[in-house]
């Protein structure tokens, strides 16, 4: 069974830190998430970035021309996100929000989760799959970016394979596609990361 991890606490960390120096700070948008856009050929629509944390992909999806909603468990995350959106001139919904408990009564076409879901520990991820499928409307997707178990060590999120995802989702969703990849961010090597596509049944 994998260890319990040890992460940070969130606001205490977005209070200390500046988020440029956090290990997932990459103020492009993802590129696999770029690629499955315009493969999918989704150009709008209302999205949710869970997790936005710095919301560098929150103010990327907008710049495209989203309607987004961007959620983080940290007040202060989500304050920063916030004024480095209202200096670009975007317009985006930022909430703090637990998304294990989520508050959030509209639905959206698509979730983006980079680095979020991989913070929960097995007793809580059947939560965030029943949540995160009531936010998604039917046929919409969730796009999800998590470490992979190619990722060595025991440090910081837990790591999956494309099995234990399939398992962990399939009772609310379709696994389209699973790929192997890296996280981009501020370390170096960038840490072993999966790209998966889920479709809402
Ligand atoms: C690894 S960071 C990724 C941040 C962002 N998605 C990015 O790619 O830059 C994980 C984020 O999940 C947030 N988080 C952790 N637990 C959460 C929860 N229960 N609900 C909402 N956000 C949570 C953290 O505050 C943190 O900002």
């Amino acid at each position: 069974m994998a260890k319990q991890r040890e992460l940070p606490d969130w606001e205490q960390l977005y209070q200390e830190k500046e988020v440029e120096s956090m290990p997932w700070f990459n103020p492009e948008l993802d590129p696999e998430l770029d690629q499955a856009l315009t493969r999918l050929e989704l150009h709008q629509g209302a999205v949710l970035d869970l997790g936005t944390g710095p919301g560098t992909q929150a103010i990327a999806l907008a710049e495209r021309g989203f309607q987004v909603t961007a959620t983080d468990l940290s007040a202060t995350a989500i304050r920063k996100a916030e004024s480095r959106a209202k200096a670009k001139g975007l317009d985006i919904a930022f909430k703090q929000d637990n998304i294990l408990n989520s508050q959030l009564d509209q639905d959206f076409d698509f979730a983006w989760d980079r680095g979020c879901f991989h913070v929960f520990p097995p007793e809580q991820r059947q939560d965030y799959v029943q949540v995160v499928a009531r936010l998604i409307k039917p046929d919409g997707y969730l796009f999800l970016k998590c470490f992979s178990y190619l990722q060595p060590g025991e440090e910081g999120p837990y790591r999956f394979t494309g099995e234990e995802i399939q398992e962990i989702f399939n009772r609310h969703f379709q696994v389209c596609s699973v790929i192997e990849t890296v996280y981009q961010g501020t370390l170096d090597p960038l840490p072993r990361a999966l790209f998966c596509i889920l479709q809402r049944q």
